[in-house]
């Protein structure tokens, strides 16, 4: 199986204080893992850890099989390979929807401007947004915010795709059409590392389900297992309150 994330033994401090500890997972090409947790545990530590937008403090992460905390790697590369979707949609504002896809494509793969349309295009027509590609920002509700900002990261052709709580800023009425174009990627072979809230989503999509817990990875499992008979107390609590 081609793994397309291997993390081993990774820790990581700010300061004193250890936020991740002694973390090992592996995401499998075609993989959707979700990472679910209490808040402060570490989940977006964790993934932030991934494509080095936090320097982890000992271990290693391996992306396509280059150790990415190795001296020579491009980080402006790497980030091109780990497409980071985030909670407050992170989108140029001052940008339309179009050129929202197509900057990246242009200045860091040096695409050309036909090309880098085209693929613009056709992303954002997977995520249901090609009606407004010459809409400003501003004028998107959240869920559509979120589906550009998945499409943008579409653009750069990843081979993972980080989600970081994607729903979690929206209004309820707008979750299901961005976990609707999440399934859809998930079910095209799309490998993806979810930190969620959403139990019933992370059941019936996620391969694989790490539960972290003040910093450590307490359990990980199939969603059968996870939401299944094991011992694992504080799991069982945690999934209680869900
Ligand atoms: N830049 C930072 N400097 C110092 N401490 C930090 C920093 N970022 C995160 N932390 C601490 O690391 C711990 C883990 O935070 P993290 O954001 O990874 O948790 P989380 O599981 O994503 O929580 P939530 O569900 O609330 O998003 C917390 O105690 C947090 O206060
Ligand atoms: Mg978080």
């Amino acid at each position: 199986m081609e793994q397309v994330i291997r993390i081993e033994n990774l820790s990581k401090f700010f300061g004193e204080v250890c936020v991740l500890r002694d973390i090992n997972l592996t995401v499998n090409k075609g993989e959707v893992v979700c990472i679910i947790g209490s808040s402060g545990g570490g989940k977006s530590t964790l993934l932030r850890c991934m494509n080095l937008l936090e320097t982890p403090t000992a271990g290693a992460i391996y992306i396509d099989g280059i150790n990415i905390m190795d001296k020579n790697v491009n980080v402006d590369r790497l980030r091109t390979k780990t497409g980071m979707v985030f909670q407050q949609f992170n989108l140029f504002n001052h940008l339309n929807v179009l050129d929202n896809c197509t900057l990246a494509q242009l200045k860091v793969l040096k695409t050309e401007k036909k090309l880098a349309t085209a693929v613009a295009v056709s992303n954002l027509t997977k995520v249901g947004m090609a009606d407004k590609l010459g809409y400003k920002i501003n004028q998107l509700s959240g869920g559509q915010k979120q589906r550009v900002a998945i499409a943008r990261a579409l653009c750069m052709n990843p081979d993972v795709l980080l989600f970081d709580e994607p729903t979690s800023a929206l209004d309820p009425e707008m979750v299901d059409e961005v976990l609707n174009v999440i399934k859809k990627l998930a079910l095209e072979g799309m490998t993806m590392v979810i930190v969620t809230h959403e139990m019933s989503f992370a059941k019936n999509v996620a391969t694989k389900i790490v539960f972290i817990d003040n910093g450590i990875a307490e359990f990980t499992g199939s969603p059968s297992e996870v939401f299944g008979d094991h011992g694992n107390v504080r799991l069982k609590e945690f999934i209680k309150v869900k």
